[in-house]
Parts: structure tokens; sequence; C-alpha cells
């Protein structure tokens, strides 16, 4: 869309105070959600720049994939509401949606799922490669490394101005990322690993790979396939955030994709993103009773303790987590599944978010349980270790970071992500001899 389409007649006048000059902003208007400044010009006609650490006022990129209204708890992909596809739709038909726009039809479907089974294996070189970490290692180290490293195994998907290149590293990397993720699981526990089955459905390979052994026969359970699709769906893409971002800014200069993923992993990775359902878990587990629960949340209230209160807040939802009702759902679902009637940690969780929701703290900044409270406990449950917690997220959210790479590479507005500084070091002096410091 040009430019001049996106413009609203609104504009932003600019006073300088202490000059009195005026300058006119543009203010762009998106198909829905809050209008945008536009500040493109502002450095090179005011010599100005904008400051905003955290980018809590700045739009980064247009975006035609997710869209997320915070303080509505409304989470869109291409338009449809999460809680539908959670309910409906299936982990591949919503890869094929991110990607393409629409959902397929029944033939585009079959073709689709077809290609993405039909990549899932990993060069058997690769699998050598495991061998360089150590057998403790934790598996998104694995996890970093592994897939920066798939750039050394398919040069010949690394043309990022070819759309044949593009489309079938895309392909690769999100019909490669279960088996990955499974095989530094079985690398951590020294178990062999188990190669992908084209009859499976993605989330039921994703499962076998992680739980078979070749000592036995390994029974899938449907309820816990589904529960496993639908987290998933739930962690498929979430707009503009720090993995995807991170995605977006690696691929700006020219990176090939494989390598922008690993990047995008390696941001994930923090407590305050993807690590959060692993530092819910231990969390509870750290609070260990229900009468120890008062005692945390005043630390997590405390400004002069770092504690926080994992799984809960978020940047954008300030009502609810839509993701976090579905997951509630599932985790009392895959719960009944596996016979669990009292999980003391489901009770902690409960409890914990009772107590939290009543308190005037967490009330006044609008911090409720977010995607990440309730799906530590599903893992748990599923026999997941905690360890594995965020290269589960990395899995489904491989899709999100792929199609925003897409998106971006194929922007004709994109440049190379440069943000500018607020210096405050010391200004330019002149260099003193080693001999003549004090
Ligand atoms: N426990 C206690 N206080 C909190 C928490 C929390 N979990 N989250 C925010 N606050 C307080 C914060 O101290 C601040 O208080 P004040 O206004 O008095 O200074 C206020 O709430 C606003 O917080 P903020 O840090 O400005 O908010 P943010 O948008 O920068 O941070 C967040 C968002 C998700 C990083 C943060 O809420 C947090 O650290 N939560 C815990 C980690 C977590 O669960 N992360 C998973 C996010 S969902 C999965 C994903 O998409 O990655």
């Amino acid at each position: 869309m040009a430019d001049q389409d996106r413009r609203n007649t609104e504009t932003f006048t600019l006073t300088n105070n202490a000059t009195g000059e005026e300058f006119e902003l543009p203010v762009l208007e998106g198909s829905v959600g809050p209008k945008v400044i536009d500040v493109r010009r502002l450095y090179a006609e005011t010599g100005y720049f904008t400051y905003d650490p955290g980018f809590t006022s700045t739009g980064s990129c247009e975006s035609n994939i997710t869209y997320i209204d915070g303080d509505e708890g409304i989470l869109l992909y291409r338009g449809y509401p999460i809680a539908d596809l959670a309910e409906y739709s299936d982990y591949t038909e919503i890869c094929y949606l991110l990607l393409y726009g629409d959902l397929p039809n029944n033939e585009q479907k079959e073709k689709f799922d077809f290609d993405i089974t039909y990549h899932t294996m990993l060069h058997e070189q690769l699998i050598q490669f495991y061998r360089g970490f150590r057998r403790d290692s934790h598996p998104m180290a694995i996890m970093c490394g592994v897939v920066g490293a798939l750039s050394a195994f398919y040069h010949d998907s690394l043309d990022i101005s070819d759309p044949w290149h593009r489309m079938v590293a895309s392909y690769r990397t999100i019909a490669k990322i279960p088996t990955i993720a499974a095989q530094a699981y079985k690398y951590s526990i020294g178990q062999p690993f188990i190669y992908p089955r084209n009859d499976l459905s993605y989330a039921e390979n994703f499962l076998y790979m992680m739980f078979s052994t070749p000592a036995e026969p390994y029974e899938i359970s449907p309820i816990l396939a589904r529960a496993m699709d639908r987290t998933l769906i739930l962690h498929a893409d979430h707009e503009q955030n720090a993995s995807t971002s991170t995605v977006r800014l690696a691929g700006s200069s020219g990176a090939n994709p494989f390598a922008c993923i690993a990047a995008g992993i390696a941001s994930l990775w923090g407590p305050a993103h993807g690590g959060a359902n692993e530092a819910v878990l231990n969390m509870l587990q750290e609070i260990g009773d229900k009468k120890n629960i008062p005692e945390f949340i005043k630390k997590a209230k405390d400004k002069d303790d770092p504690f926080r209160l994992m799984g809960f807040g978020h940047r954008v939802y300030k009502n609810f987590d839509p993701r976090a009702r579905v997951m509630q759902e599932s985790c009392h679902e895959v719960l009944g599944e596996l016979g669990v009637t009292n999980e003391p940690l489901l009770e902690l969780a409960i409890e914990l978010e009772r107590i939290a929701l009543e308190d005037e703290y967490f009330v006044e900044r609008k911090l409720y349980p977010n995607v990440d409270f309730y799906s530590g406990i599903i893992f748990r449950a599923m026999g997941i270790p905690v360890s594995m917690f965020t290269v589960l997220f990395a899995v489904a959210r491989t899709v999100g970071w792929i199609a925003q790479w897409n998106e971006m590479v194929e922007d004709p507005n994109q440049k190379i992500g440069r943000p500018r500084q607020l210096y405050l070091g010391e200004t330019e002096r002149p260099y003193v001899a080693l001999d003549k410091r004090g």
C-alpha cells in the first residue's frame, strides 16, 4: 500500500518551545487499532530523534499477520479470533494461514501437510552435531546452536532474494524444528534419537519423537496430541514481541532465515519472554505450599526485591490474555485425561491467581495471568521436563517468526533496522599516554 493511502486527514503539529518552530507530522491509519504518528522524516527535517526505550510507543513495521487489542483481550491471526482457531483448527492449518494470509482449502491443506511432513528429517550429519554439546546442556542452548547450523547444511535455500528459496527455507524450518527439539531432549537424557514418522500429525509426531523409544511401542493419546496442537496454535504468533522483533532486526541486514530464527530463539529464552513458562514452574515449586503465598506476593510487590510473579503481566494485555483462558481449559482436560485429580502445583497456581487478582497492587497495574501461567502445568502433566518448556514455545513460534521474516523481506519499505540513542557518555577528549595516567 502506498504511504498516501494509509494517511489520515489528521496531522500532529510539534512545536519547539525554544525556537517557536513548528513541524507537522502525518498520521497513518491501519485497518484496526490505534493511529500512528509517522516520524520518519523527523530527524532529516528537524535534527531531533525520538526516545522510546523498550519501544512502548513505537511501531517498527507494517504488518498484515497478527492483531492484538490488549485492552479488550483480543488476539487475531489474519483476522481470525484465537479462541476459534484453538477450538476448530489445527496447527498446520495455522501455519498455512500465517504464511499465506488465508485458510487453505482441502487441496491446499493436503499439499501443505504433505510438504511439511516430507521435510521433517534432518541431514544425517547434523545429527552428529549434537554430540559436540555436553549432555547436561540446557536444550535451549542446543536449539540456538543447531538451528543456527541449519544454514551450514541447506545452502540451496539461502538466497533471500529468490521467492522459491524463501519458501523452501520456510517449510524446512517449520518441518524440522520439532525434530531438532525432540532430539535436543533425547540427547539430554541419553536416549537414542527417534526419527519422524510421516503417518503422524505435526503434534503427534512431536510427542512420538520425544517420548517413544525403539524398545517398545508408544501409544499417542489423542487428548494429549490435541492439547499439544492447541498449545502450538496459541503460541504461533504474537505480532512484534521481543523475539519476533529480533528476527526482523537480524533479517533486516539480509541475514539468512536460519540465522534469523536462531537469533529469535536466543531472544525467546529470557525469563521475561518465553523463559517465563519454565520460571513459573520453578516459582511454584519454590513457593511449595499455599501458606507461603503471601510471603511471595509481598516479595513481588517490593521494589527493592527483583522477584516478580512469573506468569503475570504482559506488555500489551492489560485486561486478560485470551490465550491464558484457552490454556486454563486445556489444562483441566489434560489433567482429567491423565487422571491427575489433585495436582498440588495446579491447586497452588489457582490459589496464587486468586490471591493476586484480589490484591490492589496487581489490580491497579492490570497484572493478569498470561499464557505461560498455565502452559507449564500442562507440560509438566504431559511428562515434559521443565527445561523443555521454552523449547516448546520456540517450536510453536517458529512459524510466526518465519511468516514475519517473509513479510519483512517482501516489504518495499524495508530498511536495515538501525535505532539511534540518547548519548550520555564522555564528549570528545584527548588520548592520555599510559605513563601519564594517574
Ligand atoms: N510481578 C510483579 N510486578 C510486576 C509484574 C510481575 N510479574 N509485572 C509487572 N509488574 C509491575 C512492574 O514492577 C511495574 O510496577 P510500577 O509501575 O510500580 O513500577 C508495573 O507492573 C508495570 O510493569 P512493566 O515492567 O512496566 O511492564 P512491562 O510491559 O515492561 O513488562 C512483562 C511486561 C511481561 C515483562 C512483565 O509483566 C513481567 O516481567 N512478567 C513476568 C514474566 C512473564 O510472565 N513473562 C511472560 C510474558 S507472556 C509470554 C510472552 O509473550 O513472552
